[in-house]
């Protein structure tokens, strides 16, 4: 299948070029220019570790965590002052790891952040259930949260069992979200686990609107190949199968569906951390793109802090896109809202999409897996399978691969992918 990937780069992109990170860096960073930027913050503390999880975490302890928000808050500092006067930005989220560990000191890194930003479109946060507690909650409230999101991955002990994780007690749960509620409340699935089927995740979709929420994710599950989890994924027929009879059944609900994973009983509830143009990222493995240029930040929390009390900004790789590899990933991206509005991609880019991509989206909807419709690209159900199916080998070959040696080497020379 990697070949399968590096053809379909080398078409997109026409060039034969890998993409190539290199550890050069600068230290200022171009965002000055940068319209519909996005704030990331990286928190990676758990309570505990489960298998199945690529991300850059470690077990929670008071003192690294002391240690790593003050160095955090050094880095937001180092770039935000780059930019005279305060930077519009639409919004910011945190991510990790479980954020919620460092709940106490949230305030202090949006305040942060607010000095040199001015944040138009609210602050998200991903929520372990173990931290969705009224006093947990109170602390995210002061800190200016109004998105939350909880990785209850399935309500069902089948699923829990598998994934090795407890269960989420939804009674507690929807009597602390009815004490402390926000704009959006959104509850993460893991989708096609091994012997899932329709009604097993029928009851979860619904167990998930009762307990509070009003928005679900159900993000297909990945095996990544550094996790030690011996889960294995689900056969292809059957995830179509599985995705297409959850989609529609969501649709006869009413739900709508505002991203391939993504549904929401409520159209104002909005909770999504992939689709921004460009976006800053501080902390351990925050990616920062803008415009052309990319940047991911060490995995380390020990070199991190180190770099941090050099004086230097924390990144480990960098890349230069060109402009063919910059619209790929626009693309890619924003085709995961299900939708691509010509407009907006000639704004962005100041080239109609049509003249560099029309082979491309006339053989789409010659396929069946996109419709023109007002002048917008729509991603059909067949799209949305195919989305979904070839994202988890280009996680594979790019996602896996960067992470893989991120994990181990702090500070790598040089990656190819
Ligand atoms: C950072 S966690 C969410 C917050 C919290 N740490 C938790 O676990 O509840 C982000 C989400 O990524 C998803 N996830 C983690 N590993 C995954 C994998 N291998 N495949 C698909 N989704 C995964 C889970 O749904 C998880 O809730
Ligand atoms: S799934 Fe969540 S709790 Fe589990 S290790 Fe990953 S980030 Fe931590």
């Amino acid at each position: 299948m990697s070949m399968i990937t590096s053809l379909t780069r080398m078409w997109l992109t026409r060039s034969v070029k890998p993409f190539i990170f290199t550890d050069e860096h600068e230290e200022s960073l171009p965002f000055a220019d940068c319209g519909g930027l996005g704030l990331y913050v990286h928190i990676p503390f758990c309570r505990s570790i489960c298998d199945f999880c690529p991300y850059c975490k470690q077990v929670y302890d008071e003192k690294t965590c002391g240690r790593y928000i003050d160095a955090l808050l050094r880095e937001i500092h180092m770039v935000g002052g780059q930019y005279p006067g305060k930077k519009t930005v639409t919004s910011l989220y945190f991510g990790g790891g479980s954020p919620a560990m460092a709940a106490d000191r949230l305030k202090e890194i949006t305040e942060a952040l607010k000095e040199h930003f001015e944040i138009t479109e609210g602050i998200g946060i991903e929520l372990h259930p173990d931290d969705v507690k009224p006093g947990i909650l109170r602390k995210l409230r002061e800190a200016g949260v109004t998105k939350i999101s909880i990785g209850i991955q399935s309500f069902l002990p089948k699923y829990q069992s598998i994934l090795g994780r407890k269960g989420a007690d939804r009674r507690a749960l929807a009597q602390a979200l009815a004490e402390v509620p926000f704009e959006t409340v959104s509850m993460d699935f893991i989708f096609a686990l091994p012997g899932q089927t329709f009604e097993d995740l029928k009851s979860d979709i619904e167990t998930a609107f009762a307990a509070g929420a009003n928005h679900v994710a159900i993000y297909p599950f990945i095996d990544f190949t550094f996790t030690p989890s011996r889960v294995r994924a689900m056969p292809k027929k059957e995830k179509q199968a599985l995705l297409d009879r959850v989609t529609l059944w969501c649709q006869e609900q009413g739900y709508a569906r505002d991203s391939i994973w993504t549904f929401s009983s409520d159209p104002d509830a909005r909770y999504s951390s992939m689709t921004r143009d460009d976006f800053l990222g501080f902390g351990c493995s925050a990616a920062t793109l803008l415009r052309e240029s990319f940047k991911i930040n060490t995995f380390s929390v020990d070199a991190y802090c180190r770099r941090i009390d050099e004086g230097k900004l924390p990144t480990s790789l960098t890349i230069n896109f060109t402009l063919r590899q910059r619209m790929v990933y626009y693309l890619f991206w924003t085709a995961y809202s299900t939708k691509v509005d010509p407009k907006a991609f000639e704004r962005f880019f100041g080239r109609p999409l049509e003249k560099m991509y029309g082979f491309e989206l006339w053989l789409a909807r010659l396929l069946g897996f996109a419709e023109l419709r007002d002048g917008i690209y729509h991603m059909t159900l067949k799209g949305a399978f195919y989305y979904h199916y070839y994202e988890n080998f280009y996680t594979l070959a790019y996602i896996d691969k960067m992470w893989g040696l991120m994990r181990k080497e702090a500070f790598p020379k040089e990656m190819r992918l």
